[in-house]
């Protein structure tokens, strides 16, 4: 029984839910969901850079061990999230400014990292958030310092090193529909590939809206992103009511919503897990917006049962 049950017998490889912290692994109702709805947890924040390694050298592993600790002996995946991202960065290596440094430096923090949990991570996002909002690339220090792409090539190539079996992803929000983002995303992708540069997997977030009108062509790009030739996983979907006010129209059009990704998905080969980004409402970061599959007392929603279709579509 379960959402990953269910996904596994039609073909997937999982269904899975961001989590974190021993609060969450040791309240019963979280737990129960995690063992029995889940194949695949990703640690929302714990593997961050200002969580795990906030001053150079030194790592907090606790809140992340747990959680691997949790999957292992439950017999569950982990997306590891994520290795290089300009947000939740730590001053320390903002504060960067050449380029044989930072190279060191990332490839100290995969090493450390990435290693530590070897072979316990099913995919690694490597690189979060890299392309700008209006494509191009991302201003951050890592762009800043290297001035082209070739950061990418450090942080894949180290955490190939350090975990070979990983399968290791670029991910990123926005691109769940067409423009210059999504346009700029593919390219880095394919890129990378052309310089020999290991990578196996996107994650499209899906951080999306009730009735956003992109929805409706949620599968052309997850086509488009299979086109790299590329896994692809749905890595951090939600999806937000326009207000903190619900009703039932808002609750069966979410439902609908969720059908119809994750309906995309099951009609996608490449496609081959979906995260969703959180359990409760009660935890989401996108707070009163009712974006999840159980509500704030822990109630399966309608936005389960669409899931459940989506699977069965
Ligand atoms: O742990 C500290 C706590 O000690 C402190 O008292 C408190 C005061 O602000 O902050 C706590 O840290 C917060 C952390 O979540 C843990 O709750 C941070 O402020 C807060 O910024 C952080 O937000 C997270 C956000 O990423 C930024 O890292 C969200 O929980 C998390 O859901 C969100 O996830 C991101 C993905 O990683 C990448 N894609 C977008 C997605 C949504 O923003």
């Amino acid at each position: 029984t379960g959402l990953d049950a269910l996904i596994k017998s039609k073909g997937k490889k999982y269904v899975g839910f961001s989590a974190d912290g021993s609060g969450q692994f040791n309240d019963a109702t979280h737990a129960n969901i995690f063992r029995t709805e889940a194949g695949c947890l990703t640690p929302e924040n714990s593997m961050k850079w200002d969580a795990i390694e906030p001053n150079q050298g030194s790592f907090n592993w606790g809140t992340a061990d747990t959680l691997v600790n949790f999957a292992q002996s439950n017999g569950k995946l982990v997306r590891g999230h994520t290795l290089l991202w300009h947000s939740q960065l730590p001053q320390w290596v903002k504060n960067i400014n050449n380029k044989a440094t930072l190279t060191t430096v990332i490839q100290n923090h995969a090493a450390a990292v990435a290693g530590r949990y070897k072979g316990k991570i099913y995919a690694w996002d490597v690189a979060n958030e890299v392309v700008a909002d209006g494509g191009g690339m991302r201003s951050s220090v890592f762009s800043q310092v290297f001035g082209d792409w070739t950061f990418l090539d450090v942080a894949f190539k180290a955490a190939k090193a350090a975990d070979p079996n990983a399968k290791l992803c670029l991910n990123d929000y926005n691109i769940n529909f067409t423009g210059a983002k999504l346009n700029t995303f593919i390219q880095v992708v394919k890129d990378l590939k052309s310089r020999g540069v290991p990578i196996d997997c996107v994650g499209t977030q899906t951080h999306t809206g009730v009735g956003d009108s992109s929805i409706a062509n949620y599968k052309n790009t997850l086509t488009m992103l299979a086109g790299t030739g590329c896994e692809v996983q749905i890595t951090e979907l939600d999806i937000a009511f326009p207000s903190t006010s619900s009703s039932s129209a808002l609750l069966n059009q979410q439902s609908n919503d969720y059908r119809t990704i994750v309906a995309a998905c099951m009609g996608t080969s490449a496609c081959t897990g979906i995260t969703v980004w959180g359990v409760s409402d009660k935890n989401s970061w996108i707070t009163g917006r009712h974006p999840l599959l159980w509500d704030e007392n822990f109630q399966k929603k309608p936005a389960y049962t669409g899931f459940v279709n989506g699977i069965n579509s």
